[in-house]
């Protein structure tokens, strides 16, 4: 295949789109120069001291790991040199990150999940970094909540960094996803996934089943009928979940499966399960869609909840069209 650069993918594949513009160009590359070097503290996490805890509790209630921090800052720092965004959010911040006034500020803002799948740094399995990017409604300051969140539809780009056996860099600006694979001996990311489809039905379900006992009667329905012989498919869907969902969503984008994390009726405080609505459900719900999948709450699309806070939990059932079809079914009936 011939060396596909990203910038070289985006201006000659998606030229039409408004996206070839120098300016979300420019900050995709800071995106890409944050990942390459988050990718090299991943690859040697065991050998300098960014294992374990840092010691703080986040906004989400999470033991903050080394690695969180690190990749939270790395991303922060270039982001706001980019010069082309007005705000920026992330797992890590309770509250939204402002461009110092030193920097040039621009139309577009940006969310990410610094590093998802953090449990799993120490026991070096693949982790992540998810990015959602808006146009501001009003860029003027960027400080206006109200400016900035929008439902996912409304997003010009999202995907996410894998660190995994390879880097990869998976990402969707509304014409197609498509699948880049870092070349570490020329350090750039090149084509290797071009229009990733995911299989309309899938062989895989990713779900925490140590939760059986806090999920309503509609969550066990649907999951019992991935594991059931007497599924569309006549037999079970294997069942894979490493805890990471950027890892999980990924296998299944590609292999066509579906990945669920239900309400949890136990804790009050997160009735709507774990998963963040604006950097993690929405980004995936987008790549998801425009590789032909889809992604629910249980009640309708990800990508047409109007977000009301930053930190926003959503239950997330994503994946291959028709098994997410399957549990909008089985939620409906419940309803
Ligand atoms: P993060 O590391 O960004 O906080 O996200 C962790 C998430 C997600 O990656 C994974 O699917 C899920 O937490 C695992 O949660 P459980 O351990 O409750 O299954
Ligand atoms: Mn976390
Ligand atoms: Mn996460
Ligand atoms: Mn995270």
């Amino acid at each position: 295949m011939p060396q596909i650069t990203v910038t070289e993918h985006l201006l000659l594949h998606q030229k039409e789109s408004p996206m070839a513009t120098g300016r979300f160009t420019r900050l995709l590359n800071e995106l890409i120069l944050a990942a390459k070097i988050i990718s090299r503290e991943v690859r040697k996490a065991g050998l300098v001291d960014v294992l374990g805890f840092t010691g703080e509790v986040n906004v989400q209630g999470e033991q903050v790991q080394k690695l969180d921090e690190y990749a939270n800052k790395v991303l922060i720092h270039r982001m706001q040199r980019a010069g082309v965004l007005c705000a920026i959010a992330s797992e890590e911040n309770a509250d939204l990150i402002l461009i110092p006034d030193t920097f040039p500020k621009g139309e577009y803002f940006l969310i990410f999940d610094p590093l998802d799948g953090s449990s799993n740094i120490d026991a070096n399995v693949n982790v992540g970094t998810i990015f959602s990017i808006y146009r501001a409604k009003d860029s003027g300051n960027g400080e206006r909540l109200s400016d900035l969140l929008q439902k996912g539809s409304e997003q010009v780009a999202a995907g996410y960094f894998l660190y995994g056996t390879s880097t990869m860099m998976v990402y969707t600006t509304g014409s197609g996803v498509h699948g880049f694979t870092m070349d570490p001996s020329v350090g750039e990311f090149l084509l290797s996934h071009p229009d990733i489809r995911i299989p309309e039905t899938g062989r895989v379900y990713s779900v925490n089943e140590a939760y059986w006992h806090y999920w309503d009667d509609a969550t066990r329905e649907a999951v019992a009928y991935f594991k059931s012989p007497d599924n569309t498919r006549g037999k079970p869907y294997s069942l894979r979940y490493i805890g990471s969902l950027v890892a999980d969503f990924h296998r299944n984008l590609l292999y066509g499966g579906i990945f669920l994390y239900p309400a949890d009726v136990r804790d009050p405080k997160k009735p709507a399960g774990k998963l963040r609505l604006l950097c993690e459900a929405s980004p995936l719900a987008f790549v998801c869609q425009q590789a032909g999948g889809a992604a629910t709450d249980g009640m309708g699309d990800i990508l047409d909840i109007e977000p009301q806070e930053l930190h926003q939990r959503v239950p997330l059932f994503i994946g291959s069209k028709n098994d997410v079809a399957k549990v909008s079914e089985i939620y409906a009936k419940h309803r």
